[in-house]
């Protein structure tokens, strides 16, 4: 008899573990938290941070005329556009299939977009004309602020 109570009460309380965690899980989801990450914490922002620094390092070197420096920060900022785009953005979670493969779509647009300027950036940098750099840092930045309208989502920290 004493043996069963144990056994009972082993198995209740797992059972009330289990029921917890499960809430727990449940109440993750419920703050953000799917398969690509919590709000500001997925891959995608990693390399966003990245880039920060690299265009902070770009616009440092482009006040020395540092070129070499430049094209190194340029093709750092190249690479991690081409694995950003590879990822959806925390915002498409959530939607319904179809929204999800729309914005998905459209941020993939955009990256090119970052990608395309990149590419002229390399191309003034070759012609050493500085106020083709500036220009498209200008232009950069813009676009930038586009994306982030579009496709970021604000976290509740922001
Ligand atoms: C050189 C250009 C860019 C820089 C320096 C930059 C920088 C950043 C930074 C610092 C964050 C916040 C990361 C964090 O929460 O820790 C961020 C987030 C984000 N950016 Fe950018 N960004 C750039 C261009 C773009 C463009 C062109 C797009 C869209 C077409 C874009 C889409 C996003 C998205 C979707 C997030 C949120 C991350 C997520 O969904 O998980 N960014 N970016």
């Amino acid at each position: 008899m004493m043996a069963m109570g144990l056994k009972k009460s082993l198995i209740a309380v797992s059972m009330a573990s289990a029921l917890f965690l499960g809430a727990n899980n449940v109440m993750a989801d419920t703050h953000g938290k799917g398969q690509m990450g919590q709000c500001g914490e997925t891959k995608l922002a990693d390399h966003m941070g990245e880039m920060k620094d690299h265009l902070k390092a770009y616009k440092n070197a482009a006040k020395s005329d540092d070129w070499a420096v430049m094209a190194d920060s340029r093709e750092a900022l190249l690479e991690l556009s081409a694995s950003s785009k590879e990822e959806t953005p925390f915002k498409a979670q959530g939607k319904s299939k179809s929204e999800q493969a729309k914005m998905k779509g459209n941020y993939q647009k955009g990256m090119e977009k970052l990608e395309d300027l990149l590419a002229q950036l390399g191309e003034a940098e070759k012609a050493k004309d500085s106020d083709k750099v500036m220009d498209l840092m200008q232009q950069i930045g813009k676009h930038t602020k586009k994306g982030h309208e579009a496709f970021k989502q604000k976290c509740d920290d922001e």
